[in-house]
């Protein structure tokens, strides 16, 4: 075929190679088949998800190892560097400058065996917490680490919890079986009950530890032997029939016996796999392996782009909106502001719902109420940012904006909808924030507003007094708060803590009820950033009797509510 002419462009975040101004063959090719796809096949092609863990269960291993089968990355240790690990609190400086550089690893963009992959990366820091419930607002489904030593942890609790609000399919991984880990039907039982959602396996351990030979896919019926290996993306071995002897010669015959024992145990007791419990996000398969030793992870990987669901259709204030629409629509789940104080750019990251996303193009802002031009969009790709021409549902594009968006808006093409379920969540530590620079009171206003625009935290103002509580989900952000006030909008402040248990948005269907209740609780009532009433109650055991007392209020602990 001769090399043919075309005008020079960029498609689908790919680089062309050019042989006198004219397309190289393969490249041609590509371009051909790229341009044809349809916007059906655009999004089947499409997985966009998340790994959530309990800091040190194995998520930052395990996505090294993904983006190594996706071939995005060469080597292992490229993902590590970036990492945000639990710094002690005097090093959040550090903290904050990887969040910098994390930016490029926000999204990583990938392909493997023909399907996209957007794996939305979430902080590894505790203190970060709300940047992750809100990232999963932007993927389709999630990937849970588990340590077997240490089972479920607090956070994976706290992770599912937002899962389960969005039916979000989960699909576990069980890591570190070559410790010395829990009884994997324990285990399980665990997951069952603090995490409240039925588990399946998919597969099973042969011993672990020390004596950890490999795993059996119940979903393949096939062993697979481990063999110890940092770097390399090997094979196991695989013999096909559980009952054969050949299992017994190579992981010896206890284990053998305790496999055939477990199997036949799982089959009696959980019930067959089925992928739409999976997809509703009722049923969780689960799976055995070790990420840093690279055991278990390409089963899980393959079995996910079998299983995982394709970008999913969305709820908004006025209809569900499908990704097959022909008209673009996204949302802003993340913005993140620029490390340079003296350049006050962000770059608001927006999950494409529906239609095709062009750069260049007009897009209404439905929160503006305005048209506006992206003419800077870029697609993350692995561990770098290119501009793009284009995006589909299930993509991340990032969009660098001097204010205009914050979390949580719409852009559409014209039609007055807003994507629902980014909820803000109470935060747990409440502190008054005191200006002690009265010269710089407008710049604190303003610093305040852009970093609670970015989600850094979140501002309460009371109504009476106009007292300003700022509250965390952890105490490194306060630290945060106070230095980039400092250094970004040159404000000084100070933190006083206050005795607030938690703010729960308040309703009710009857508006005297209301007035009544915000009257004779006026010292505790105050605004969240979009004017929403919020009751700060200082006790569990206090809001107890106050809901008992007031029970034509509604109490909602996240600030998206049905009345
Ligand atoms: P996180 O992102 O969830 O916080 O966890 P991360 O991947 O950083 O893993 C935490 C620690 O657990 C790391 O050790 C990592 O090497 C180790 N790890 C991950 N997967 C496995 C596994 O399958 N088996 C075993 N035994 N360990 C595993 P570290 O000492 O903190 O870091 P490093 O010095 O190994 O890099």
């Amino acid at each position: 075929m001769e090399a043919t002419p075309v005008p020079a462009l960029a498609c689908c975040g790919e680089r062309f190679s050019y042989e006198n101004g004219y397309l190289k063959n393969q490249h041609f090719n590509y371009f051909c088949t790229h341009l044809f796809m349809t916007l059906e096949q655009e999004i089947q092609k499409r997985r966009t998800f998340g790994i959530i863990s309990h800091p040190d269960a194995g998520k930052t291993t395990l996505t090294e190892k993904l983006l190594l089968f996706g071939g995005a990355i060469q080597k292992a240790g490229a993902v590590k560097s970036s990492k945000i690990k639990d710094h002690a609190r005097s090093d959040w400086m550090e903290i904050e400058k990887q969040r910098g550089i994390s930016v490029a690893t926000s999204v990583m963009g990938f392909n493997y065996k023909d399907i996209k992959i957007n794996l939305l990366d979430t902080p590894g820091h505790q203190d970060f917490a709300e940047d992750t419930y809100r990232t999963l607002t932007a993927v389709d489904s999630v990937i849970m680490v588990i340590d077997c030593v240490k089972g479920v942890e607090q956070q994976t609790e706290k992770l599912m919890e937002v899962c389960r609000m969005r039916s979000t399919p989960v699909i576990c991984f069980i890591n570190k079986l070559d410790r010395e880990g829990r009884d994997p039907f324990e285990l399980l039982d665990e997951i069952e009950e603090k995490l409240n959602i039925k588990v399946r396996p998919l597969s099973w351990p042969i011993n672990m530890g020390k004596g950890f030979r490999g795993v059996y896919s119940l979903y393949e019926k096939s062993v697979h032997l481990f063999t110890p290996s940092k770097v390399t993306v090997e094979e196991g071995v695989e013999i096909k029939d559980i009952d054969s002897s050949q299992l017994d010669e190579l992981v010896g015959e206890s284990n053998a016996r305790q496999l055939r024992h477990d199997v036949e145990l799982i089959e009696g007791v959980y019930p067959e796999f089925n992928v739409d419990d999976y997809l509703e996000g009722k049923v969780a398969p689960v799976f055995f392996g070790s990420a840093v030793n690279n055991f278990g992870v390409k089963e899980l990987l393959d079995t996910f782009i079998r299983i995982a669901p394709p970008p999913i259709n969305r709820a908004t204030t006025l209809r569900v909106v499908e990704p097959d629409e022909k008209k673009f629509s996204g949302f802003v789940f993340k913005i993140h502001a620029n490390m340079d104080p003296k350049h006050r750019n962000r770059i608001a990251f927006l999950r494409i719902c529906s239609g095709k996303f062009e750069r260049g193009s007009n897009y209404f802002h439905v929160r503006q109420d305005k048209s506006i031009r992206f003419s800077n969009a870029t697609a993350f790709m692995a561990q770098d940012r290119e501009t793009i021409d284009e995006a589909w549902p299930g993509d991340i594009v990032g969009i660098f904006d001097t204010g205009n968006l914050k979390i949580g808006d719409t852009l559409t093409e014209g039609e007055k909808l807003i994507y629902t379920g980014i909820p803000s969540f109470s935060p747990e530590i409440f502190k008054e924030v005191q200006n002690l620079d009265a010269m710089k009171t407008k710049q604190l206003e303003k610093g305040l507003l852009q970093l609670m625009e970015e989600g850094v935290a979140q501002l309460f103002t009371y109504e009476l007094g106009n007292k300003k509580v700022v509250g965390v989900v952890g105490a490194l952000q306060f630290e945060v708060i106070q230095f980039r006030l400092k250094n970004e909008y040159s404000a000084s402040v100070q933190f006083v803590s206050q005795n607030i248990y938690k703010a729960c948005w308040i309703s009710s269907k009857d508006p005297k009820k209301l007035d009544e209740f915000i009257a004779s609780k006026q010292r505790h009532i105050a605004r969240d950033k979009d004017g929403k009433l919020v009751f700060m109650a200082e006790s569990k055991g206090w809001l107890q009797m106050v809901q008992e007392n007031f029970p034509d209020i509604q109490f909602h602990f996240t600030s998206e509510f049905n009345d």
